[in-house]
């Protein structure tokens, strides 16, 4: 019953999200939501750390009895720095955005946004057939995270970046990457069956919040994602929809992604449902 006042005891369990800024974070709704939601008695709060102090910040709460802490830009290559032991998913992408103290002092670190993408897609419905094709826009951390986690469920993946090279540089990370000129990705959309934008290009205050580009070629099984989730239906997603197609928003991908961390830290598996999505999107 979320009418409740949260008590938090001395017992208190204690996490929070690194970031600078941080301000925007919809993780502290998120996981206060589900710790009053679970009853649990603890708390989640947001942490604005400038670079310069992210080590500093890291340790100290960790001396302070934290359980851990998420990370968001532009910390989740120093959070990946700082953990003692990497799960394999940190290691494919490469960064960190759950961090994990563990008891015997150890810090671990996992990157929970890949799999959080491939969870919201199959809570949606869309589990694309395996050896399918999959298109990213984008080539910076979130598209590591994404491509690494949709090549672990065995889909053949290629992206497509306006900075070429780094393009070329993911596909050294990630082995069996494909790359597709960016001036061409529009023409070439009937090869692939799941096409997921993982730049801010259509979001809100964005570099290009109008980016809406042609799906005349797409295939009519094509599924488009989005990882942004302000609006709620960016224009590529309009675009995608207008065409008959399925469509996927971020903000699933954003509560999936929460889920291991709010497990480890207070010890229940989160539910992501309606009331979950229905609470965040309140938020906005
Ligand atoms: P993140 O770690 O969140 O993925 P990032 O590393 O800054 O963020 O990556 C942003 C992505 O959006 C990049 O792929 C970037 O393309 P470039 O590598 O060419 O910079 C892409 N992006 C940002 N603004 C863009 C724009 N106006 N047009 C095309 N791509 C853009």
């Amino acid at each position: 019953d979320t009418a409740k006042p949260q008590i938090i005891t001395g017992k208190a369990k204690l996490a929070g999200v690194l970031g600078w800024p941080v301000a925007h974070s919809r993780s502290p709704v998120l996981h206060n939501y589900w710790l009053r939601r679970y009853g649990v008695d603890g708390a989640y709060v947001p942490l604005p750390v400038e670079p310069d102090a992210f080590v500093a910040a890291v340790l100290g709460l960790q001396a302070a009895g934290f359980r851990g802490a998420n990370v968001t830009i532009p910390h989740k290559e120093a959070a990946f720095k700082i953990a003692d032991v990497l799960d394999h998913s940190a290691q494919r992408a490469g960064a960190v955005n759950t961090l994990v103290f563990e008891d015997d002092g150890k810090i671990h670190g996992y990157s929970t946004d890949g799999a959080g993408f491939v969870a919201s897609m199959e809570a949606a419905g869309l589990n694309p057939p395996k050896q399918a094709q999959a298109l990213l826009l984008g080539a910076g951390g979130a598209a590591r995270s994404v491509a690494a986690a949709l090549q672990d469920c065995g889909l053949r993946v290629a992206v497509t970046n306006r900075t070429q090279g780094r393009a070329e540089e993911l596909a050294k990370a990630l082995p069996g990457l494909d790359v597709v000129p960016w001036n061409a990705w529009e023409q070439r959309l009937g090869t692939f069956s799941l096409l997921v934008n993982t730049t801010s290009l259509g979001m809100e205050g964005g570099p290009d919040a109008a980016f809406r580009p042609s799906l005349a070629h797409a295939g009519k099984e094509l599924v488009v994602a989005d990882i942004v989730y302000v609006p709620r239906i960016t224009p590529l997603l309009a675009e995608a929809q207008s065409a008959g197609l399925h469509t996927l928003g971020g903000l699933g991908m954003l509560l999936h992604q929460a889920r291991l961390g709010f497990q480890k830290w207070y010890g229940v598996n989160p539910e992501v449902d309606a009331a979950t999505e229905a609470f965040v999107q309140e938020s906005f």
